[in-house]
Order: C-alpha cells, then sequence, then structure tokens
C-alpha cells in the first residue's frame, strides 16, 4: 500500500512539474506577457535596492553604476545617431538655484570634458517656457543629441516631440514628461532617473516608524507640475492614507528652494502650530522650514520630526546635527550613465525604456560616515 503511495505520489508530482513548465512556455511565448513581467520584475527589483542601501553602500555612487532598468521596446523610426569621434550634445538644463542642480550640471560638464565633446548648454533659471525655447534654441542649432531635464511635465512634452519631428534623438534625465503626450522608446530614446514615486513612499515608511504611527504633518512640496512633486507626492500621500492616526494636516509648495521652503513653513507654523512632523520634498526646503521652526522657537528633530529627500552635504549635516530624522537619496550625478547611455544607442544596443538609479538611504545610523561622499 504505502510503495502504491509513493508511486503515485512520484506520478502526480511529475504531472504537476509538466503542467507548470507548459505554463512557462506559455507565458514567454507571448511577447506582451513577456515585456510586462519583466517590467514587473525589474521595477519590484528596483522598489527592494532602494530599501535595502544604506550604510553599506559605496563611499560615492555615480548615478548609474547599479542602475536597475525597465525594459520595453525602442521604435526603431526614432532618430538615429551616428557613430563619431566627437558629438555637439545639447543639455537642456531646469535652473541652478540649489546644490542638487549645480551637481547635476557639474556631472554632465565633467563627463562630456572626458570624452572631449562639445556640451551646448542651457539653463532655463525656473522658467518653464524658456526651457521649451531653450529646447528649440538647441534644435535650430543642430545638436547631435539633447539630454533635458523637464522642469514640468506637460509643457515640456512638446519640446520632446519637437525633438522628434527635428529628428534629433532626445533622452530625458532626472525629471520626466507628461507619459499620454510623450513616451520613452516612442517619442524620447529613454529616461534615466530615481523612482520618484518610491523615493515618497521610503520618506513615509521611514516616518511612519519614528513618529510611532501617530503625527500631524506638513509637507512641503517642489515645484508645481514637475514630476518629482507629483509622483514624492504619490507615493508618500497614499501610504500616509492607510494610516488613520498620520494626518497631512497641510500641504504647500516650496519650489525645491531653500528661501521659499522657510517662507512657507513659516506661513503654514502659524496657520498649524500642532504640527509634529514634516515631510519635505527636498533637503533645501527641509533647512528653510528648520529656520523657520527655530525662527519660531520650536525644536526641529526633538518637538518635530523631519523627513526629506536628496542627500546633500546640508542635507546629511542636519541629519548628524540632530535635526532632520531621514533622508532619501536622490542622485545628481547624471554624467556617466547619460553618455554611457548615448554611447550604446549609437553602438545599436537594444536600451530599455527605463534605467531607474539606485538611491541611498541616510539615517543617524551612518550619516556622519557618509557626509564627505555628498554633493
Ligand atoms: O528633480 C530632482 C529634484 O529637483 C531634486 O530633489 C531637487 O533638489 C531638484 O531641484
Amino acid at each position: 500500500m504505502f510503495k502504491f503511495n509513493l508511486r503515485l505520489g512520484g506520478l502526480l508530482a511529475v504531472l504537476m512539474l509538466s503542467v507548470l513548465l507548459v505554463a512557462c512556455g506559455d507565458a514567454t511565448s507571448t511577447p506582451a506577457a513577456t515585456t510586462a513581467a519583466v517590467a514587473t520584475t525589474t521595477v519590484a527589483a528596483a522598489a527592494t535596492t532602494t530599501q535595502a542601501v544604506g550604510a553599506a553602500s559605496p563611499a560615492v555612487v555615480d548615478s548609474g553604476s547599479n542602475a536597475v532598468t525597465v525594459a520595453g521596446q525602442i521604435n526603431s523610426a526614432l532618430p538615429k545617431l551616428a557613430k563619431k569621434d566627437k558629438y555637439r550634445v545639447g543639455f537642456a538644463q531646469s535652473e541652478s538655484d540649489n546644490p542638487w542642480r549645480l551637481a547635476q550640471t557639474a556631472s554632465m560638464k565633467a563627463e562630456a570634458t572626458r570624452l572631449g565633446y562639445d556640451l551646448v548648454m542651457t539653463d532655463a533659471g525656473g522658467s518653464t517656457a524658456k526651457e521649451v525655447s531653450d529646447v528649440e534654441s538647441l534644435i535650430a542649432q543642430k545638436v547631435d543629441v539633447i539630454f533635458l531635464t523637464p522642469r514640468e511635465e506637460k509643457p515640456l512634452a512638446i519640446a520632446v516631440l519637437k525633438a522628434k519631428a527635428a529628428n534629433i534623438p532626445l533622452f530625458l534625465i532626472d525629471r520626466n514628461v507628461d507619459q499620454t503626450q510623450a513616451k520613452p522608446g516612442r517619442d524620447y530614446i529613454t529616461y534615466i532617473g530615481s523612482d520618484f514615486v518610491k523615493e515618497g513612499q521610503t520618506a513615509g515608511e521611514w516616518l511612519i516608524k519614528a513618529t510611532s504611527d501617530k503625527a500631524k504633518i506638513i509637507e512641503l512640496e517642489g515645484t508645481t507640475g514637475s514630476s518629482p512633486a507629483n509622483d514624492r507626492k504619490k507615493g508618500f500621500d497614499d501610504l500616509i492614507k492607510t494610516h488613520p492616526n498620520m494626518q497631512i494636516i497641510a500641504s504647500q509648495s516650496g519650489n525645491f528652494t531653500r528661501n521659499e521652503g522657510r517662507q512657507t513653513m513659516e506661513t503654514l507654523l502659524q496657520a498649524h502650530p500642532e504640527v509634529t512632523a514634516i515631510y519635505a520634498q527636498n533637503d533645501e526646503m527641509a533647512i528653510g522650514a528648520i529656520a523657520a521652526l527655530e525662527a519660531a522657537g520650536r525644536k526641529p528633530g526633538k518637538d518635530i520630526i523631519i523627513v526629506s529627500i536628496d542627500g546633500s552635504k546640508d542635507g546629511i549635516q542636519e541629519i548628524v546635527d540632530g535635526k532632520i530624522g531621514a533622508i532619501v537619496e536622490c542622485n545628481p550625478r547624471f554624467g556617466p550613465v547619460s553618455f554611457d547611455t548615448m554611447q550604446k544607442y549609437v553602438n545599436g544596443v537594444q536600451l530599455p525604456v527605463q534605467i531607474i538609479n539606485v538611491d541611498r538611504f541616510f539615517d543617524s545610523s551612518n550619516a556622519k560616515d557618509l557626509v564627505s561622499t555628498a554633493f
């Protein structure tokens, strides 16, 4: 009887294995299913890595050195980039009013210099309209390729389409455009940057723990209409909504700058003195908020818990000084990964439609050791 059961068990196991193999075969033979599966897996991998990094991270992280990719089809009708010894590379920067932007520009310039390419850079100075005309000017100058960091999602999608119409390959770096207007692989080559939704979620997860799941939160948002402001809000707010004792009492833009972060915080503090936590969508606004809190006699880091995003030197120093609790990194060192991706495109390598940077996480356990590695 026992022998018979063993045999029957073996037979059943073989049968189940065959069913599984057939199922796998079906999935891989359907292109749509394969792409979806790859994309889901890689996005999930990015999420895990973002959370897992921390004290064990390398000293200085080049933005693309351990990026995670999202598979997808790059349309062969997109503008091509011929092999050349030297390129004229257009780079449209949105503004230069904070350390993050300066670090991004420095990284792009350094890599262009290292490769011996001409970098034709424009700076929109915080004006979305100017950035649209900056891209038009790069098109008129007939640069070989354009790297664009779009200030706002919707208006810059139009500029992306203009580059495509002019047959100039365009890569989005750092910020994205409205996906209903322009898509990677169809209208521009690919997107290289951080997972902003995940950044917001990670900040929220830390804040929930740090406040024992009970807080009255002020949210300082970045530039209205920009992809980091939209996505960081989504990641944070969607998570916080599921925690009934975590309450967002006010949410307002500080435009990603220290000064506007301070001014916004001054106003909100008067209207909401009951605040116990601040989520600042970047370090500069967090530092501005600290100034406003201290001027009002409040104690950042003690009676008001702060979490932010970026990982600037000044920001991490605030962790060392006990005023900011934690920072989710958003790495601005785009030079190496941008030019490497461009080279791959020249060489006909099949590119993913998204290249997601792996960011670190800073808190009191590693801030002192890592502050010197920050921008
Ligand atoms: O797009 C990235 C964001 O833009 C950074 O968090 C911020 O500091 C910058 O202005």
